[in-house]
């Protein structure tokens, strides 16, 4: 194996170095889950039916995240431009998010899955932000998977909350500054980006940390999402050389030349 990890003063990657060397803490997947809407739609269902099969799904996923080798997993379960969808979606989509903490606790916990939320807790509906708080601290010493669910999340609002911290606490480093975007202690850089539902764009879902991404656009809806897509979205990112900014494998071609 390469020695040497990354410059963990300002988060440069050194040139050449291989994915194994930068993702041996275990892979940081984040997700956007979308196609709850399509999927319901398609079946002449309302679309909170589609949002309750997303759940699903995202617990098949939670459960099979550790043994592909997935240290952290980030869900978007709710932006903050979503408040903008009907008062009833809004509060089908709260309801079960409620639920899921309350019914999947216990097995969160019995895995060995840290939860961490993510975004604004002050518009929440009243209690929801008392019982994540909850979730969290009993779920804090899990040790197989850190899962983080955004929730009233725009990483556009993160990076300029973190802004207005950083200048008075922080030397001015990337290392730094990507802290701040995850105070919940682990690695803030995303590996591997999967968006479902056929979508090809970002949705102001994690810019900072996606900076070195690899992105993995699938067409099916979230709901039909299962273990075996994700196994297959990992092996796919194993099979790709990152290269960050540099020449990576192609640097002795280079310096033949
Ligand atoms: C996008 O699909 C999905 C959402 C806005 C909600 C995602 C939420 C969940 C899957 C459930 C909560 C998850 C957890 C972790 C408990 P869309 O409704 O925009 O679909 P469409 O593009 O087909 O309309």
């Amino acid at each position: 194996m390469m020695q040497s990890t990354v410059d963990r003063r300002d988060g440069t990657p050194q040139v050449g170095l291989k994915q194994e060397d930068l993702t041996q803490e275990g892979l940081h997947v984040a997700i956007i889950m979308d196609g709850n809407g399509r999927w319901a739609t398609r079946r002449g269902l309302p679309r909170s039916a589609g949002h309750r099969a997303g759940v699903e799904a995202a617990q098949r996923v939670v459960e099979a995240a550790p043994d592909l080798g997935v240290a952290t997993l980030t869900l978007f379960a709710f932006s903050s431009d979503n408040w903008r969808r009907p008062r009833a979606e809004v509060r089908a989509l709260m309801s079960l998010l409620r639920q899921y903490l309350k019914s999947e606790l216990h097995r969160l916990v019995e895995n060995g899955a840290r939860l961490a939320v993510i975004g604004r807790r002050d518009r929440l509906p009243a209690g929801l932000s008392e019982e994540i708080a909850e979730a969290e601290r009993a779920s804090a010493s899990g040790e197989r998977l850190n899962l983080r669910i955004a929730l009233d999340y725009s990483s556009r609002d993160a990076i300029a909350h973190a802004a207005t911290r950083w200048r008075a606490e922080h030397p001015p480093s990337r290392e730094a500054f990507g802290q701040l975007l995850a105070p919940e202690d682990c690695r803030a850089d995303v590996d591997l980006l999967i968006r479902s539902g056929g979508e090809k764009r970002l949705s102001d879902f994690l810019l900072w940390e996606s900076a070195y991404a690899e992105l993995c656009f699938v067409d099916i809806l979230w709901p039909d999402f299962g273990a075996d897509d994700l196994a297959a979205a990992i092996a796919d990112f194993r099979g790709r050389e990152r290269r960050f900014g540099g020449l990576g494998a192609i640097a002795p071609l280079v310096a033949a030349e």
